[in-house]
Order: structure tokens, then C-alpha cells, then sequence
């Protein structure tokens, strides 16, 4: 129960990695906010079944008024927020980059690189006055492999590493480390519910990992509660990659 006393508030908890990761940090002893689009109080609902405090909050992450109020409500029913998890991210089908439109463009780094800013504002001033906080961005292993047909994701994943390097900067003094996770194509719900859609991609990948099978959304939870806690006190601004060894950077 290493995280127990903390709180966590994780952006696109209700499905996939953010489900799967919310689910291991409540193990550990955290109380969640859930913070999605969809499903946040069924989800929350779940994770209260471990014994911790969950609470869901409908909200859209590339909304300034509905960012604030998520945390404002975490503070306010769950007593603060430590540990913040910028999980909720557009993505698009393949396409070249020129047939990409710039409202598509526009809506992708709203959602990607402008809905975790959103979020770190409205967490500093809570992370800052306790002098702690740990944040962590959900990346892309694409940032590393150049993934082609989808330029603006790719751009949005790496404009969230570099933000995640010059944040961990800002927040260095106050006890608020900033890190980054970068998975590789991994099988959520999303994307195991489209079998034929997604079995050229899924061969092609596999092909290049050095452990031979899927990556699934557990995958990631390891990580989420090392980087969640006190054990990484001394370490700030890093990508860890955790996509069975296809970007080894
Ligand atoms: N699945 C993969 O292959 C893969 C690979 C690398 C990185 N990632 C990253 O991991 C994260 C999770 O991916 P996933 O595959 O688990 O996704 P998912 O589609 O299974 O779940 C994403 C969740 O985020 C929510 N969401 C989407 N837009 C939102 C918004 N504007 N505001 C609030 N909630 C929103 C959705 O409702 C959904 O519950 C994303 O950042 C994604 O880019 C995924």
C-alpha cells in the first residue's frame, strides 16, 4: 500500500491504459479521480470496490473551464491532489500527411499537448503549496520510431516529451517530478474490439518486438505506480519506453 494517503487524479481512466493504471495505483492505496469523456462514474464505481475513495468526473480535457473544475473537485471530495496522470488522448486513422486536415490538426493537439498543460496549471498551485506531486504523461513509442500516416499524433506525443523535460524544470524546486511513459501499440478494448482493422498493424509490430506477444494496458501499471511514488524521488523529466523492446532508446 505504497501510495496510500495519496490521491490521483487520471485523465481517460475509464478504458484502456488509464483504466488499467488506475486500477493498479488504487491497489496501492490511493484514492482516484476518474476523469474521461465517458463511463467516469461506472469506472469509479469499480475502483471503490477495492476499499479506496473514487469519485468520477465527466469532463473534456481540452477544456480549460472543465479542467479546473476536475481538480477542483478532487481537491474538494478526495481532500487534494498528488499524483496526476495525463493519460486522455486523441488518435486518428492512417493517412498521409498532407491529407490531413488543420482542424484535425487543431483538435489533436487541443486534446494532446494542450489538455496535460491544462491540467498541470490547474494541479500546480495544490502540488506547490505541499511541496509534492508527481505527474506523469502518457506518450508514444511513435515519437522514437518516426511512425509514419499519423504526423500529427507523432507531433503531439513529442511535443508532450519535450514538455514533459522543460516542466520537470519548473516544478524541480517544489518536490513536483514530471516523467513520461511512452508504450508501444498495445491492445486495449479500443483496439482489440476491431480485430480486422487493426491485424496487419498488430503482425507487422510484433514482428519487431523483442518479447513476442501483445502489449496490453497492464503493462503499463509497473511503471505508473514506480513513477506514482516516493521511490522516484530523484528522478525528473525522463521517457521511460515500455513497448517490449521495438524503440530501445
Ligand atoms: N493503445 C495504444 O496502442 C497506445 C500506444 C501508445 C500510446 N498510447 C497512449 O496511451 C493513452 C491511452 O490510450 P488507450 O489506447 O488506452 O486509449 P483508449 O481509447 O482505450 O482510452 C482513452 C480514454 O480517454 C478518453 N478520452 C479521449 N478524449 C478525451 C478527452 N478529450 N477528455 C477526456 N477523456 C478523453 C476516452 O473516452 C477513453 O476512455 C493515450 O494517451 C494514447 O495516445 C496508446
Amino acid at each position: 500500500m505504497k501510495l496510500k494517503g495519496r490521491t490521483a487524479l487520471i485523465t481517460g481512466a475509464s478504458n484502456g491504459i488509464g483504466n488499467a493504471i488506475a486500477r493498479r495505483l488504487a491497489a496501492d492505496g490511493a484514492n482516484i479521480a476518474v476523469v474521461d469523456l465517458v463511463d467516469a462514474e461506472s469506472a469509479a464505481a469499480e475502483l471503490a470496490k477495492s476499499g479506496v475513495r473514487a469519485i468520477g468526473i465527466r469532463a473534456d480535457v481540452s477544456s480549460e473551464t472543465d479542467t479546473a473544475a476536475a481538480v477542483e473537485r478532487c481537491v474538494a471530495e478526495l481532500g487534494g491532489v498528488d499524483i496526476l496522470v495525463n493519460n486522455a488522448a486523441m488518435t486518428a486513422p492512417p493517412r498521409p500527411f498532407e491529407e490531413i486536415p488543420i482542424a484535425d490538426w487543431r483538435r489533436m493537439l487541443e486534446t494532446n499537448i494542450i489538455g496535460p498543460n491544462l491540467l498541470c496549471r490547474a494541479v500546480s498551485p495544490h502540488m506547490r503549496k505541499k511541496k509534492y506531486g508527481r505527474i506523469i504523461n502518457v506518450a508514444s513509442d511513435t515519437v522514437h520510431l518516426g511512425v509514419p500516416y499519423m504526423l500529427h499524433y507523432v507531433s503531439s506525443k513529442g511535443a508532450l516529451i519535450a514538455f514533459t523535460r522543460a516542466l520537470a524544470r519548473e516544478f524541480g524546486k517544489d518536490g513536483v517530478n514530471v516523467n513520461a511513459i511512452a508504450p508501444g501499440f498495445t491492445l486495449s478494448d479500443r483496439l482489440a474490439n476491431q480485430p480486422e482493422r487493426v491485424a496487419g498493424f498488430r503482425k507487422a509490430n510484433l514482428n519487431q518486438l523483442a518479447i513476442q506477444r501483445d502489449e496490453i494496458p497492464d503493462d503499463l501499471a509497473g511503471i505508473a505506480s514506480f513513477l506514482a511514488s516516493e521511490d522516484c524521488a530523484f528522478m525528473t523529466g525522463q521517457t521511460i519506453v515500455v513497448d517490449g523492446g521495438y524503440a530501445m532508446v
